[in-house]
């Protein structure tokens, strides 16, 4: 077996479509025949477990306090006690759901939302960002999926440099926006000077648009900026305004698990196949 292949949806902005980019590309990713692991670590929001309609049979371990081991506990010293009480696989298989449409998921816990002080007490800035890393590299390897895509919070701070740290590539979902276009700007710096400071190999592996509109001419003009900007990472396909995606979120599932069958749910569906395909070359 190869080794597994990482990335991360990230923007320091909310609300672009990084869950539903993690979701559907997923999918389609295990469409494509490989074995994926979804990680949220987007805090007590638990998105991802809402997008694959698990989240009341989670909600129901948190609130029974049913829920140790959770992704929180990976970043903190009881780990180790953890996993030498259970059993690696054990502390791990205890994470992981089957979120029905293919991929696993380690849903995000409440625990990761005091995480970001915690971690800065930890001095040595290396140990303080690696720590996911740690995690994935000794337990989440070992099991053989071919993918492993984190779903990041959309602010910057020590849980996402953590999913950043350890996914090494990140895939970046941007509406049309000269806003939007600063902070891809900024996110590509960011990468860089973090690559350059810790010797770690970072990089922006796919940025794409979303929620586009053909009938606009903002819409174009955007997405024109956007390909002179950034030649080399902009995706193949442009995933469109689709009220689909919106509607099978809220039923639990994705498009592809939907019969949704108007033109953009089609071409939204389309779109993910495509850049998952691309995004397999890239890596
Ligand atoms: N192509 C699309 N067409 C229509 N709606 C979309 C599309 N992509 C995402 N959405 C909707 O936009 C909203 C935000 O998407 P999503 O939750 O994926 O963003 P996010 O970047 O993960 O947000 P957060 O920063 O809060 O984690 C959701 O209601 C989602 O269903
Ligand atoms: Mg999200």
């Amino acid at each position: 077996m190869s080794e597994t292949l990482r990335a991360a949806t990230f923007l320091d902005k909310g609300g672009t479509g990084k869950t539903t980019t993690v979701a559907h590309l997923g999918v389609a990713l295990d469409r494509l025949g490989r074995d994926v692991l979804l990680i949220d670590l987007a805090g007590k929001q638990a998105d991802l477990a809402k997008n694959f309609g698990v989240w009341d049979e989670y909600r129901a371990r948190i609130e029974e306090e049913d829920d140790w081991p959770n992704i929180s506990t990976v970043f903190r010293e009881q780990w180790g006690r953890i996993a030498g009480k259970l059993g690696d696989e054990e502390a791990v298989g205890n994470m992981i759901f089957e979120t029905g449409e293919g991929p696993d998921l380690i849903p995000a816990h409440p625990g990761l939302d005091g995480l970001d002080t915690e971690l800065n007490d930890i001095e040595e800035t290396e140990r303080r960002y690696s720590r996911l890393d740690s995690f994935v590299n000794e337990y989440i390897e070992p099991m053989d999926y071919d993918f492993v895509f984190f779903d990041l919070p959309g602010s910057t701070n020590n849980v996402s440099y953590n999913g950043l740290w350890s996914a090494r590539n990140v895939v970046v979902p941007v509406e049309a926006g000269p806003f939007e276009a600063r902070q891809a700007g900024r996110l590509r710096d960011d990468l860089r000077r973090i690559s350059e400071s810790f010797g770690v190999d970072l990089s922006l592996s796919m940025l794409i648009l979303n929620k586009t509109d053909s009938r606009t001419r903002l819409s174009e003009e955007f997405t024109e900026e956007y390909e002179d900007e950034y030649p080399e990472v902009v995706a193949p396909t442009q995933v469109p305004r689709s009220q689909a995606v919106r509607n099978s979120a809220n039923r639990g599932e994705t498009l592809f698990a939907s019969n949704a069958s108007t033109g953009t749910a089609q071409r939204a569906r389309e779109a993910f196949m495509e850049n998952a395909e691309e995004l397999l070359e890239r890596l």
